[in-house]
């Protein structure tokens, strides 16, 4: 599917690309986490890392469920940008050597796919609604929400300790 062959001609199109996409990045995300709470120090950063592959892996079986609402069969669309965010936190991280340092990397890098995913929920759950699907909403609400208590912990952690112990 590309700008070329104009396979996008609805806004319902739109709804169930922008659907792949982010399938493609939940899946890559669990396929990133086991790592960074492998190479995490902090105990609650890594706790934290920890429930978010669990909440990631539900994100996961919610879009397959918002598919088949939909009446799509779930399948991914290569996702450069998640590609490009897990690819620079990995050349980030493997250039740190100091472990409270590394902690802070981790948190911001775990940040910007945070951002990355609220940013494609958001426009998810506006087009969801516009079509009348207010039950695919929902779903995507839910994940959404996992996604914003993930970036206040996140958050919480880098200031009140990972921040303070790096610098
Ligand atoms: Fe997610
Ligand atoms: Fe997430």
């Amino acid at each position: 599917m590309g700008f070329f062959t104009r396979d996008i001609k609805k806004m319902d199109d739109l709804f169930v690309h922008t659907l792949r996409d982010i399938y493609y990045a939940e899946k890559q995300i669990v396929q990133a986490l086991p790592d960074m709470i492998e190479k995490s120090h902090d105990p609650p950063l890594k706790q934290g890392f920890k429930s978010h592959l669990g909440e990631t892996k539900n994100h996961v079986t919610r879009l397959e469920q918002v598919f088949r609402l939909h009446r799509q069969e779930p399948k991914g669309v290569d996702c450069p940008a998640i590609d490009g965010i897990i690819e620079e936190a990995e050349d980030v991280v493997g250039e740190v050597e100091d472990k409270s340092v590394l902690d802070a990397a981790l948190i911001a890098a775990a940040q910007t796919v945070e951002h990355y995913e609220i940013t494609r929920y958001g426009s998810l759950i506006a087009w969801a609604k516009e079509l009348g699907r207010n039950d695919c909403a929902a779903l995507l609400q839910q994940n959404l929400d996992e996604e914003k208590a993930t970036d206040r912990k996140l958050t919480s952690i880098a200031e009140s300790r990972v921040n303070r112990i790096a610098a």
